[in-house]
C-alpha cells in the first residue's frame, strides 16, 4: 500500500506521514528532506540559487542516507528548497530515487507536494493536509523558536506565503492536491485529530480495496 500525503508547508503533513508510517509499519520519506538538502548544498557552496546545471549536480548527487534532517529544518534552508524545487532538472534527477522509495514491497508512505499526483499517482491513499497560512505560521514559528532561532511571527508568514505562492505557480509539479485525495483542513483541528481523520481515511481505503474484510455486522465475526 502507497501512502502519498501532500500538503503546504508546516501543514502538518509531515507528523501525519510519520504517524501512519509507524501504524502500519511501513517505510517513510520526507521528500521535503531531499530539496532540503539540495538548497543546503547550494547555500553552502555560495553560488546562485538558481544555477541549474549545479544545482541538478547536487540533486544527482544526493545520498539518503546522509540526510541530517535537523540542520535541513532549520529556516533559511526552507526557502532555497523551493527555489532549487522549481528547477525541471532538478525534479527529474530526484525521481527515480522517490520512484525507488514509493514501490518498494509492501508499500511506503512519502510526503510532500507531488506525491500523489506526479510520483506516485497509482497510490492506494492520498491525503492532502492544509490550514490557514496564519494556522500554519504560528506552528511553524512556534517550533523555530523552540529549537533557538530568533525570528518573528510576521517573517515566518511571509516566509510561508512566498513559499506558497512559488510551490503552486511553478509550471512543473506544482503544489495542487489530487483529484482523489481526501482533503483534513486542520486549521481548527489538533494533531490528534487530525491524525483520526487520516486514519479513518485509510482504513476505509482498506476496506474498500479488500486489504483488510469490512466490519462485520453486529455480532458477526
Ligand atoms: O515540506 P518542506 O517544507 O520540507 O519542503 C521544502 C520545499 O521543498 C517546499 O517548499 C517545496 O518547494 C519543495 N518540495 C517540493 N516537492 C516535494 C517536497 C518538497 O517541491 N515533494
Amino acid at each position: 500500500m502507497i501512502i502519498a500525503i501532500d500538503g503546504p508547508a508546516a501543514s502538518g503533513k509531515g507528523t501525519v506521514a510519520r504517524r501512519l508510517a509507524a501504524h502500519y509499519r511501513l517505510p517513510h520519506l520526507d521528500t521535503g528532506l531531499l530539496y532540503r538538502a539540495v538548497g543546503a548544498a547550494r547555500l553552502a557552496s555560495g553560488g546562485a540559487l538558481d544555477d541549474v546545471a549545479a544545482a541538478a549536480r547536487a540533486a544527482r548527487a544526493l545520498d539518503l542516507e546522509s540526510l541530517d534532517e535537523e540542520a535541513l529544518k532549520a529556516g533559511p534552508v526552507g526557502e532555497a528548497a523551493s527555489r532549487v524545487a522549481a528547477i525541471p532538472q532538478v525534479r527529474r534527477a530526484l525521481l527515480e530515487l522517490q520512484h525507488g522509495f514509493a514501490r518498494q514491497p509492501g508499500g511506503a508512505v512519502l510526503d510532500g507536494r507531488d506525491i500523489g499526483t506526479v510520483i506516485a499517482p497509482e497510490a492506494e491513499v492520498k491525503i492532502f493536509v492544509t490550514a490557514s497560512p496564519e494556522a500554519r505560521a504560528e506552528r511553524r514559528h512556534r517550533e523555530l523558536i523552540g529549537r533557538g532561532e530568533a525570528i518573528g511571527y510576521e517573517t515566518v508568514l511571509e516566509d510561508i506565503r512566498r513559499r506558497d505562492a512559488r510551490d503552486a505557480g511553478r509550471s512543473i509539479a506544482p503544489l495542487v492536491r489530487a483529484a482523489d485525495a481526501l482533503v483534513i483542513d486542520n486549521t481548527e483541528l489538533d494533531k490528534e485529530a487530525t491524525f483520526a481523520a487520516a486514519l479513518a481515511f485509510v482504513e476505509a481505503r482498506r476496506r474498500e480495496l479488500g486489504i483488510v474484510a469490512a466490519a462485520a455486522p453486529d455480532g458477526g465475526a
